[in-house]
């Protein structure tokens, strides 16, 4: 059981927060706040506060986020360079770490909000999709609080939650388009709603971040002095900028499948047999690190901002052709954790460009798993009066969940033609 949290703040000490609010408002933030007050007798504060917990894969995260989109308080303990020593995400190993570090990381995010347990309108946790020995413990968590501060408790798709974190930073109306792009997870689909989503295609196989941290792996970046402490996709990026695409010649996967689907097994074996070529033309070991990495990260990164690059424009035109997307102002938004690459990013722009979209990535920070997105999820499930539940008993974590109905059969059978664009990025 987690101890009681050691908070008396005073309705003082809210009333400065929300005097924070007003310190330097967008019209859109005062409009909104506005829009929050709730002026029945008794009720102690102003708008609805959710705290929200994420232990899906590796990060430990926690924040509390008010219906206006201000993060009153966050924390995370990461577990990247645990998992970089071990060469990838041992799953007991994930579970004991998020055990030993969820109770400080939610008393953090809580100090740092200024807000009571008392005064939070609701706790929102991942319980869907992830790894199954990690998920668990933020929910068993979090069951407690609920139980031990009567409060209301909503279940979050982590997936979901990356793909409407943008609606914290951006005013972005339904209808529009998601790419999310991690480590566990590739997809595409339309956004109709809060917790309405068509899936328009997905990997076939593993995820591109996976395929970047394998590469990495492979390429023994760790051992690299400017990249030892850097995720696979992070590291990446940075030899890439060094490096010249044009040493290697990888062509993009699936080049004939005209549907939104996604692979990148076949990439990352390609690239592994021309690390294997290489280390013999070089004459070096398995596991030192080649004089070519940074070209050879330059030509993977490249390819596989292409084949992103190119179902998200299929995936465009598909909806357009559909009227699915606003005719003015069409919108992709680009999350997860490889959308912070900003490789990626241009090629997409350039597609977004071609077809009069607006490309909109949320803030690196936010592209990353974090509590911010969890806590936010659940204000919009509030709003919208979806999944609020007062007895938590029967909830389960679900290590596959799939995201909304899938559609990608239909968007394959209409068999869309991309048109050729110039990748010069
Ligand atoms: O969203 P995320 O934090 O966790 C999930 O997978 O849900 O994403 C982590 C993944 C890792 O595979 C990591 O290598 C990749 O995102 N990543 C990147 C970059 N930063 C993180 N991939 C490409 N470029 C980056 N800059
Ligand atoms: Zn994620």
């Amino acid at each position: 059981m987690p101890k009681e949290l050691p908070f008396r703040i005073g309705s003082m000490l809210i009333l400065n927060k929300t005097a924070r609010v007003f310190s330097k408002p967008s019209k859109s933030k005062i409009y909104a706040f506005l829009r929050s007050f709730n002026f029945s007798p008794g009720t102690r504060f102003l708008h609805k506060v959710v705290l929200g917990i994420e232990t899906s894969c590796d990060d430990t995260a926690a924040a509390v986020v008010d219906e206006t989109g201000n993060v009153l308080g966050e924390a995370i303990h990461s577990q990247t360079e645990v998992h970089l020593k071990t060469g990838g995400i041992v799953p007991p190993v994930a579970q004991q770490l998020h055990r030993e570090n969820i109770e400080r990381i939610v008393q953090e995010a809580l100090s740092a909000s200024g807000i009571s347990p008392g005064d939070l309108s609701a706790i929102a946790t991942t319980i869907k999709p992830g790894l199954a020995l990690s998920l668990g413990v933020g929910l068993s968590f979090s069951k407690q609080l609920v139980n031990q501060w009567k409060k209301p408790f909503i279940p979050i798709h982590h997936m979901e939650a990356h793909a409407l974190t943008i609606r914290l930073t951006n005013q972005v109306e339904f209808p529009f388009l998601v790419l999310l792009i991690s480590g566990g997870h590739c997809l595409l689909a339309l956004v109709r709603g809060v917790s309405d989503f068509l899936l328009l295609g997905k990997s076939l196989d593993i995820a591109p971040g996976d395929m970047f941290d394998k590469v990495a792996r492979r390429l023994s970046l760790t051992k690299h002095p400017e990249c030892s402490s850097m995720s696979g996709g992070k590291a990446i990026e940075h030899l890439a900028k060094q490096g010249n695409r044009f040493h290697f010649d990888i062509s993009p996967p699936m080049h004939r499948v005209k549907n939104c689907d996604f692979s990148f097994t076949g990439l990352q074996h390609v690239t592994e047999k021309i690390i294997t070529k290489k280390e013999k033309e070089e004459g070096i070991e398995k596991g030192q690190v080649l004089s070519s990495a940074a070209d050879l990260a330059a030509a993977v990164q490249h390819t596989a901002a292409c084949h992103i690059a190119k179902r998200t424009h299929r995936a465009i035109l598909f909806c357009q052709q559909r009227q699915w997307l606003s005719q003015s102002h069409a919108v992709l938004v680009v999350s997860g954790g490889v959308a912070s690459n900003f490789y990626i990013r241009r090629a997409l722009e350039i597609v977004t460009d071609a077809t009069q979209c607006t490309l909109l990535c949320p803030p690196p920070r936010l592209c990353t798993d974090n509590g911010v997105m969890i806590a936010w999820n659940g204000i919009e499930k509030l709003r919208a009066g979806l999944s609020i539940l007062y007895d938590v008993e029967g909830i389960r974590y679900e290590p596959k969940s799939p995201l909304g109905i899938d559609i990608s059969k239909e968007v394959g059978e209409a068999s869309i033609k991309v048109p050729q664009l110039k990748m010069m990025i």
